[in-house]
């Protein structure tokens, strides 16, 4: 079910992160632009917008991010070359990546976390519900996510987080929530969100990933939220003040979700994500299928 719905148009992707923990190949290229099989990670999550009708991207980028806008620029040296040499495989794939949508940029300006990127939106999105992607999760496109998410904020007029169930022990590294189903429902309320808690404090082993379709609201609230965890404006405690509270804007829903999701936010996990891909493409998937036994056994180089 892939669906356009009218009341959400807009996507919100910040992209301002350092991208440190990929040094030193982030060094002068934004984490973003690091290939995912054959595209650039970012490539995936603006289709995954674009998919389900939110044609309005935009970007809150930060220093050394001029890559991304020339990867979504047209290149006409580049198009003619391929055009005169007849490349239609290759010009088809260099303009994919100019066609997507209508992409903005704003600059965030200081590093003062994710609600504060969040917030930075707000003159862009004005008072309509949004979603917001973060570049470290790519979500399979075989999978729906964003629409389910975009259904459920219709209908409640909250705003909805992106949910999966992760081993107790990981849950210190994502926005956690504490829940209560809601019968013959296919979503949950939220009742708590907490900020990369410790173990032993999270409410439950259930993360919020970074997919969220957000009520207007949210940029009262963030506009207000102190520092939180890390020194940073935290959306988590933004959400978790709309889950508390009451009337319109508020209220806090979750998609659990069960599909494919790869996590590029770490080195392991982003050579894990690119295998994953890979194996699964129809070009280069039956010769990586081929190899990767033999050579994770030992047999073969
Ligand atoms: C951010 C959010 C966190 C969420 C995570 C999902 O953290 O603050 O609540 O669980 O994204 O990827 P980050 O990974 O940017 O530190």
């Amino acid at each position: 079910m892939t669906t356009t719905n009218a009341s959400v148009r807009k996507a919100v992707i910040p992209v301002a992160g350092l991208g440190t923990r990929f040094l030193p190949a982030t060094k002068a290229m934004p984490k973003e632009m690091l290939p995912v099989v054959d595209k650039p990670a970012i490539q995936y999550v603006v289709e995954e917008a674009v998919k389900v009708g939110l044609n309005d991207i935009l970007m809150i980028t930060g220093r050394n991010k001029r890559a991304l806008e020339d990867h979504f620029d047209r290149v006409p040296a580049l198009e003619a070359t391929l055009e005169a040499k007849g490349d239609t495989a290759k010009l088809e794939s260099i303009q994919a990546a100019s066609n997507l949508g209508d992409i903005h940029y704003v600059r965030q300006g200081d590093p003062k976390g994710l609600g504060h990127a969040v917030l930075r939106a707000r003159q862009h999105v004005g008072n309509e519900p949004f979603a917001v992607l973060l570049g470290d999760d790519l979500i399979d496109a075989r999978d729906e996510l964003l629409s389910t998410m975009i259904e459920v904020q219709a209908k409640t007029g909250g705003s909805v987080v992106a949910l999966i169930e992760v081993e107790p022990s990981q849950i210190s590294a994502y926005g956690c929530a504490d829940i209560e189903e809601i019968d013959g429902e296919g979503y949950v309320r939220i009742n708590k969100l907490v900020e990369k808690p410790d173990i032993e404090d999270a409410p439950s082993n259930l993360a919020v990933i970074g997919r969220y379709v957000l009520h207007p609201e949210v940029f009262n609230v963030l506009d207000k939220t102190e520092p939180g965890r890390g020194g940073e404006i935290q959306l988590t405690d933004a959400l978790q003040e709309l889950a508390a509270g009451q009337g319109d804007g508020h209220g806090v829903y979750g998609v659990v979700f069960r599909g494919r999701r790869y996590d590029t936010g770490d080195k392991l996990s982003y050579l894990k994500a690119c295998v994953q891909l890979a194996i699964d493409s129809d070009d280069l998937g039956p010769g990586l299928r081929d190899w990767l036994p033999g050579f994770t056994a030992g047999l073969t180089k």
